[in-house]
């Protein structure tokens, strides 16, 4: 069984080929990203009709790439999934269109896919993760807590109430003059800083609703920063560090909180699943090695070019679809908004 999955809900242009293996779990047989970032560096964010032209401009040729990096043409696939938000509407409806079309022509299965279903899937493709786990979902526009109990069945234990914990990075490193994505450039600073110099808020630490929330402890450097002008090198590392030493107190309280409600309305949790581009940090990810060692969790974290937005993910999770037989018309509309819940998969079937 083979899918091609493609993805367009933000600023990566993806295409890729997986195939379901005989013992289970997946093989990628290819995976094409085109990244924006350099497009929309210069606005310090995402650009949303910047976005959607670059898919445009991208899409058919990533497509034919993963397809001849697979070493297949279009006949040899068995479905085509895309991504059908949620995400910016005019890139949404980019890669969803071209999917469809390629449906239609190649006569083969078309699967609607969630995105964030994509990101909750992946470890299954990776490690063969059995279910129910938790999902830690942390990226630039996400940020919730997941209970996966099987295809299609998600709880969403909680969210962030405001910015998403990426944004908060970006954010504070633009406010700090260090331009975009801030994600990577904020830990390298937080490094060579002093986390203990500024106190920031730990934004809902100790609430039982696993939710989250940032805006606040990203007004709280903005302020200190104000205080601290003009920033020296040092003053822009002490205020990194300090970030993001409450970014991971803040991430792993709302994870015990979450946890707390998975074992009290699943059961035993086995295992915790971190996806989007916010794992990519190595102190947010030392800290969840240490939690899930000391409660005795598998932790997997599917490695960086597939914790971020990839069409692996989206052909993955569409193969996990097909193969329960569930595909979808090609009237399946794009959706701005689509949360992973079980309102959320009233609607995947034209119900709500
Ligand atoms: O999952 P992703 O590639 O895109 C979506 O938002 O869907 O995540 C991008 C986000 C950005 O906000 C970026 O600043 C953040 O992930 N990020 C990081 C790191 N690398 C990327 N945040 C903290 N530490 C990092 N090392
Ligand atoms: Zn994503």
């Amino acid at each position: 069984m083979r899918v091609l999955g493609i993805e367009t809900t933000c600023d990566e242009t993806a295409a890729a080929v997986v195939r379901l293996r005989p013992e289970g779990g997946g093989e990628i047989l290819s995976n094409e990203v085109m990244s924006q970032i350099a497009e929309h560096a210069a606005y310090g964010g995402v650009v949303p009709e910047i976005a959607a032209r670059a898919h445009v401009d991208y899409l058919d040729r990533l497509i034919v790439r993963a397809l001849s990096h697979a070493g297949i043409d279009l006949d040899a696939v068995d479905a085509i999934a895309g991504a059908a938000g949620p995400g910016l509407i005019g890139g949404v409806i980019v890669g969803l269109t071209t999917a469809k079309a390629l449906a239609l022509a190649a006569r083969k299965p078309f699967i609607a896919v969630n995105h964030l279903e994509g990101h909750a899937l992946t470890a299954r493709l990776t490690d063969n993760l059995d279910f129910p786990y938790l999902l830690l979902l942390v990226s630039g526009g996400h940020t919730q807590l997941v209970a996966v109990r099987d295809v299609g069945e998600y709880r969403r234990l909680g969210s962030t109430v405001d910015d998403a914990v990426g944004e908060a990075f970006d954010k504070v490193a633009k406010m700090l003059g260090l331009g975009y994505p801030g994600g990577p450039v904020v830990e390298r600073e937080a490094l060579k800083g002093n986390a203990r110099r500024f106190d920031f808020p730990r934004p809902m630490l100790g609430r039982s609703k696993p939710d989250f929330s940032f805006s606040g402890l990203k007004t709280a450097v903005r302020l200190d920063a104000e205080r601290a002008m003009p920033l020296t090198n040092a003053d822009i590392a002490d205020l990194c560090a300090s970030f993001q030493a409450a970014v991971v107190d803040t991430l792993i309280d709302r994870l015990r909180a979450g946890l707390r409600r998975f074992v009290n309305e699943i059961g035993p949790c086995r295992a915790v699943v971190v996806a989007g581009g916010v794992a990519a940090n190595g102190a947010i990810r030392r800290a969840l090695t240490r939690f899930c060692g000391e409660g005795g969790m598998r932790l997997v974290v599917p490695p960086p070019e597939l914790c971020t937005d990839n069409g692996a993910m989206i052909a993955w999770a569409g193969l996990e679809r097909l193969r329960l037989g569930l595909t979808d018309d090609l009237t399946f509309p794009a959706r701005p908004r689509w949360p992973l819940d079980a309102d959320g998969e009233a609607a995947h079937h034209g119900k709500a």
